[in-house]
C-alpha cells in the first residue's frame, strides 16, 4: 500500500492528541512530523504535549518541531481549556521526546521543497491555527507546488463557534493566517464544526480507548479530564472529537459526505475570524474548498476506537506495545 505523506500542524490539545494518535497507529499515513503551533494552550504547552503524544505513541521516529508562539496580526487568544497548561505528568510523562532545533515553518517548507524534487506532494493536517501554514507559504512561493491538499478542522458555517459566537476557534485564533491559506490555491478539504459536532464521543466509546495500553489510557484519563460534552447544547451526551475528523477523511473519504464552495473568512472588526461558505455560488467565485457537511458518526468512531485500541496489540515480537 503506498502511504499518504503527511504532515500534521497541531495545538494539543485533547482532541489534537486524539487525532495524532490515530495517526500515528495508521499504516495508511507516513507521518513526516508534527509542527506545534499556539493555540487552546500557548505554545511552550502546546510544544510539550505534541512530545508526550509521540512518547505515548512509541512512534520515537517522527520528529516534533516548535512554530508560531502567536497569530500574524491580532492579539493572542487560547481555547477554553488554557489554563490546563501542559498535559499531567500523572496521564503523559515526556520520556525523552524534545522538539528539533529546526522550526516547525523551516520544516514545512524544506519538506515542501523537498517533495517537489521527489515529484511525491505532502498532506497537510491543519489541526490548529494556521499560523504555521500561513507562514510557509508567505515565506516561500515553491511551498504550495509541494502541498497536495491542506485538510483542516477549522470554521464554522451553521453550527456557530463555541470560543466566540460568530467564529470556530482555530480561525478566530488567526483569521489573517485562515485568509492567507483559503486564499493560496492549494486545494483545501474543511472539517467545519457544522459537520464535526454531529459525531459526538460517548462515555461507554471513550472506555475503550483503555484496550489501547498506555496510550489509549492516557487518551482515555485526557477526555475524563477534560469532558467536552454540552448536552444542554448537542441535545444528547457525548463530546465531538473535532481533530481527528482529518486524520479519519484521509483513511476512509467515504465517511464524509461534502461540497465544493467558496469559503472566505473576516479579518478585520469585531467579528474578525467569522467564516463563511457560499453553498449557492452568490459571489460567483471560484471554489476554493471541499466543505464537509455529513458525517457517518458511527463509522467515524469505530475507526478512532479501533486505531486507538490497536495501541494494545500484542507486538510482533510477542510483547504488549508500551
Ligand atoms: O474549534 C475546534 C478546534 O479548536 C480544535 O482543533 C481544537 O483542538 C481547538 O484547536
Ligand atoms: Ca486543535
Amino acid at each position: 500500500m503506498k502511504r499518504l505523506k503527511i504532515i500534521i500542524d497541531t495545538d494539543p490539545g485533547v482532541d489534537d492528541a486524539a487525532a495524532i494518535l490515530m495517526a500515528l497507529a495508521s499504516p495508511e499515513l507516513d507521518v513526516l512530523g508534527i509542527s506545534v503551533v499556539a493555540g487552546n494552550v500557548a505554545l511552550q504547552n502546546t510544544v510539550i504535549n505534541a512530545c508526550k503524544i509521540v512518547n505515548l505513541s512509541g512512534r520515537h521516529d517522527v520528529p516534533v518541531y516548535a512554530g508560531a508562539a502567536g497569530p500574524l496580526v491580532r492579539q493572542q487568544v487560547y481555547g477554553k481549556y488554557a489554563h490546563i497548561g501542559a498535559f499531567d505528568d500523572e496521564i503523559a510523562d515526556i520520556g525523552n521526546i524534545k522538539p528539533e532545533q529546526e522550526s516547525a515553518v523551516d520544516f514545512i517548507i524544506r519538506s515542501a521543497k523537498a517533495a517537489v524534487t521527489s515529484g511525491e506532494q505532502i498532506t497537510l493536517c491543519s489541526i490548529g491555527p494556521m499560523t504555521n501554514v500561513a507562514l510557509a507559504l508567505i515565506q516561500h512561493p515553491d511551498v504550495r507546488l509541494g502541498i497536495k491538499q491542506i485538510v483542516s478542522m477549522g470554521g464554522a458555517f451553521t453550527a456557530m463557534g463555541h470560543r466566540t459566537p460568530w467564529a470556530e476557534f482555530n480561525i478566530y485564533a488567526d483569521p489573517h493566517a485562515g485568509d492567507i491559506v483559503f486564499k493560496s490555491g492549494i486545494p483545501i478539504i474543511l472539517m467545519p464544526l457544522d459537520m464535526t459536532f454531529q459525531a459526538l464521543l460517548t462515555q461507554s466509546q471513550m472506555e475503550t480507548f483503555r484496550a489501547g495500553g498506555k496510550a489509549g489510557q492516557a487518551l482515555f484519563d485526557l477526555f475524563t479530564a477534560f469532558d467536552r460534552s454540552d448536552p444542554n447544547r448537542l441535545g444528547r451526551e457525548g463530546g465531538p472529537v473535532h481533530d481527528a475528523t482529518v486524520i479519519a477523511w484521509l483513511i476512509k473519504p467515504e465517511l464524509f459526505k461534502g461540497h465544493e464552495t467558496y469559503v472566505g473568512v473576516q479579518i478585520t472588526g469585531l467579528t474578525m475570524g467569522y467564516t463563511y461558505a457560499d453553498f449557492y455560488n452568490k459571489l460567483n467565485h471560484v471554489p476554493n474548498a471541499l466543505v464537509m457537511t455529513e458525517i457517518d458518526e458511527a463509522g467515524f468512531l469505530n475507526l478512532l476506537t479501533e486505531r486507538i485500541a490497536g495501541y494494545g496489540a500484542v507486538h510482533h515480537n510477542g510483547e504488549k506495545q508500551p
